[in-house]
């Protein structure tokens, strides 16, 4: 990369505090007490790294969070939050308005599929999801349907951690505390069947009948009584399912004739990561609505999103005039720093091709992670757009551990940054990746994998 601001000596190890005291952090989603005993910290990054306190370099292949989709520290992003904290800092969106606002969704209509007309924004996924499930129950509502109230999500998937995300979600472990707060929720099956599927490549031919579930619950609940079915096109947090050939088509089908909205949960899939846009347009599907996070600033200041079709909206402007049409929003809503970086992003996601590039490396990106298909205790390879996955056989008695393993000795020893979920290893590179770097991250994989127990 050569537009890359180098104010900054990457390798030069930054002073921390050895001896810092930890405890004060309470840290997300994270073994605290495992990772204060042995930390793994980040100081720097660009492009394709981060660099450690110390100056190593680690092969980011799992762009962040599945959120840095243009690399890190891309010049045009960084300068334009730079001028932007320097112009006006905030600005309210409640009864007000600035001008990067409108842009922002103006560009945004530009590369989703022509049935959307309106954008509106929250802070993250979490708030995006529940933000959608808001605005479906009062769409419902708003047509004369309120007996609509359902919401039916899906096992095994990842909606964030809203009280409405975890409720649709379908991760035992994140509903166990606070997972029934909902009520009239149900799911969907999952699709994910290794006896049938196992090392497929791209999408597995086996699994749209799981879609049929759906007319089921519709029917044991009354179809009049479901408002909205949500689900992650790929599902990325819980090990990246890939949805088998049709089915989200069945989906579309079911929910359409009986008048049940459909939403796309593509805060993981949405800006490039499987070779379109967005993954409506990868598998043919339009939802009503769409949820999108992460990739929108590349991850650089927090921002989510949720697409409306056109129709929804309209729905909601009736009353009188100075009445509020949808009592929702966040004091951060379009906040002026997240989209003067979404507009930049979108502007390095247009002039390199990004929201394509996926596509053109597919079938390199493929035939590498399944090159690691064996490999000691690997019982699943798959892969979908840059998105990849590597099944572990668990440990007896101690499920999880063998892929944290993996995890840990892949940062320490090869310096790569992977992701792991229960034995499930997950790649999603930033969409600059270099076929090279592809096989770097492979490479540095197998070394793990053939060295653990
Ligand atoms: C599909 C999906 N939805 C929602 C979220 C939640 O997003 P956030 O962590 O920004 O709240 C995530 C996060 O990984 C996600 O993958």
């Amino acid at each position: 990369m050569n537009d890359i601001a180098r104010t900054k000596d990457l390798a030069q190890p930054v002073d921390i505090d050895a001896g810092q005291d930890m405890e004060a952090f309470w840290m997300p989603f994270t073994s605290n007490r495992h990772f204060k005993s042995a930390p793994r910290m980040l100081a720097r990054a660009e492009g394709m790294h981060y660099w450690t306190p110390d100056g190593r370099r680690i092969l980011d292949a799992v762009a962040g969070l599945w959120c840095t989709n243009a690399g890190h520290c891309r010049t045009p992003i960084v300068e334009a939050i730079q001028r932007q904290a320097a112009t006006m800092d905030f600005a309210p969106t409640f009864q007000m308005g600035h001008p990067l606002a409108f842009e922002l969704s103006n560009r945004l209509l530009e590369i989703l599929p022509p049935e959307f007309g309106q954008v509106f924004y929250t802070n993250s996924g979490s708030e995006a999801v529940d933000s959608a499930l808001k605005i479906a129950l009062a769409y419902h509502r708003m047509r004369g349907e309120g007996q609509r109230t359902r919401l039916i999500g899906r096992e095994r998937g990842y909606h964030g951690v809203g009280f409405g995300g975890i409720s649709v979600g379908g991760i035992a472990g994140n509903r166990k505390h606070f997972g029934s707060m909902l009520a009239g929720v149900d799911h969907l099956p999952h699709t994910h069947d290794l006896a049938h599927n196992a090392f497929t490549k791209g999408q597995p031919a086996w699994g749209a009948h799981l879609a049929d579930e759906l007319e089921r619950i519709v029917t044991l609940h009354d179809p009049s009584t479901i408002a909205a079915v949500i689900v992650e096109p790929v599902a990325g947090s819980t090990g990246v399912l890939i949805p088998p050939v049709g089915y989200l088509q069945k989906l579309r089908e079911i929910t359409a004739k009986h008048g049940i909205l459909l939403i796309f949960d593509e805060v993981i899939t949405g800006f490039g990561r499987l070779g379109s846009p967005f993954a409506s347009q990868h598998f043919g599907v339009v939802p009503d609505l769409v949820t999108v996070a992460k990739g929108i600033t590349s991850g650089t200041v927090p921002m989510g999103a949720v697409f409306a079709r056109r129709g929804i909206y309209e729905t909601f402007m009736q009353g009188p005039e100075k009445s509020i049409e949808l009592f929702h929003g966040y004091t951060y809503s379009a906040h002026p720093l997240a989209c003067a970086a979404a507009i930049a992003t979108l502007d390095v996601y247009q002039d390199e091709g990004l929201l394509t590039r996926a596509a053109t490396l597919a079938p390199h990106w493929e035939e590498a992670v399944h090159s690691l298909r064996d490999c000691p205790n690997v019982i699943d390879v798959r892969n979908i757009g840059l998105i990849g996955a590597i099944e572990l056989a668990p440990r007896a008695g101690a499920p999880g551990t063998r892929a944290f393993d993996a995890f840990t000795r892949a940062f320490h020893e090869q310096d790569l940054l992977v992701r792991t979920t229960g034995d499930i290893i997950a790649m999603s590179p930033p969409l600059i990746v270099q076929p090279s770097q592809i096989d770097e991250i492979v490479e540095k994989l197998r070394r793990v994998l053939t060295t653990l127990d």
